[in-house]
């Protein structure tokens, strides 16, 4: 081949080669391959010395041309591919801003939480604080200090689980009173709540575990009075502006006098429905005025101070006031249910 034809052969491969590249990285090693100092056109170049002085400038300026033409089409191709790339960037960067948004499934309150809180909220206001105890409890707080000693009938009505003959599943939340006196004295205003258990087959109305909220007020001069005051307060609070309580007579180990309290049903007023069975009426608690026995196992003398205590079922404040009939929801964490409330 002649230099000239060297030239234009060269530049016949390189047009297209150079068009056809689809990167960067190739168009570069084009341009070392065809105008890099060991280039195929310095290549030619080099031999420029072995043309007489007449051929050599018609040779160098198609050298220039070739140069020319490849320089063009290594920067048009050049550009072409990082437009491209810039296209395909932002195409993979695009947002939609008219997409609407995934919506966060917010949890919220379990209703025992909720009606758990709202009682304590109103007893809180009322001066009263908030105490704990544990859920394996002694006997001796379950029962023994609570003025139930072994063998009485109280004891087969609230059957647990014992891990030993002296530690079992507090079966109400009563065994806090007596730690509570133990640690604060005779000066005492507090609510309870929490888990207590019973050996009791699970149905619509019962389950071997539920919840209380027990109430203690320790003072001088402490009365039955104040305990029907304070509840009406909770039921106006609870229930609504009109809702009346009553006291019928019972018996429990640790309170003499002792009684169960009604409210009047939310539901109806009063005049009889489905809710409180035609009775007007629904039990929500037991209380009574803390008995002596109970105030000397804590060292406190029941001729100078006085008690009111009060227990209340949370399960059955919850099923009343959301008209659930089957306690077994509230445990069974269905979300379609739960999602009601
Ligand atoms: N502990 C009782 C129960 O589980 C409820 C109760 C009744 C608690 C009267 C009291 C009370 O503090 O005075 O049935």
């Amino acid at each position: 081949m002649t230099m000239q034809e060297t030239l234009r052969d060269l530049q016949q491969r390189a047009l297209p080669e150079i068009q056809q590249t689809e990167h960067p990285e190739a168009l570069e090693a084009l341009r070392v391959k065809y105008l890099g100092k060991k280039g195929e056109l310095t290549a030619v170049l080099r031999q420029m010395g072995s043309l007489s002085a007449e051929e050599r400038p018609a040779m160098g300026q198609l050298a220039n041309q070739v140069r020319e033409e490849v320089e063009k089409a290594l920067q048009s191709a050049g550009e072409i591919l990082r437009a491209a790339a810039q296209e395909k960037k932002l195409a993979a960067e695009a947002l939609d801003v008219t997409l609407p948004g995934n919506a966060e499934g917010l949890g919220h309150m379990h209703p025992l939480t909720l009606v758990r809180r709202r009682i304590e909220d109103i007893f809180t206001g009322l001066g009263f604080q908030i105490a704990d105890g544990p859920e394996v409890e002694t006997d001796y707080y379950n029962f023994e200090a609570l003025n139930i000693p072994e063998g009485h009938p109280a004891r087969d009505t609230q059957d647990t689980l014992y891990f030993t003959d002296s530690l079992l599943l507090r079966t109400q939340t009563s065994g806090v009173q007596v730690r509570t006196m133990e640690k604060l004295g005779h000066d005492v205003r507090i609510i309870c709540p929490g888990r207590v258990y019973r050996s009791d087959a699970v149905d619509a109305t019962h389950s071997p575990m539920f919840h209380q909220i027990e109430g203690l007020v320790v003072g001088k001069g402490v009365s039955m009075a104040d305990l029907r005051g304070i509840l009406e307060l909770f039921a106006r609070e609870m229930f609504g502006e009109n809702t009346r309580i009553r006291f019928r007579p019972h018996h429990f180990p640790f309170t003499e006098p002792s009684a169960e309290v009604d409210v009047s049903c939310f539901a109806c007023g009063g005049k009889g429905c489905r809710l409180c069975k035609g009775e007007g009426w629904i039990e929500i608690l037991g209380a009574g005025v803390v008995h002596p026995h109970v105030l000397r196992a804590c060292n406190i003398d029941p001729d100078v101070y006085s008690g009111y205590a009060f227990g209340l079922g949370l399960e059955r404040v919850v099923m009343c006031r959301y008209g659930i009939d089957d306690m077994r929801l509230l445990f069974e964490n269905d979300v379609r249910f739960l999602s009601q409330f």
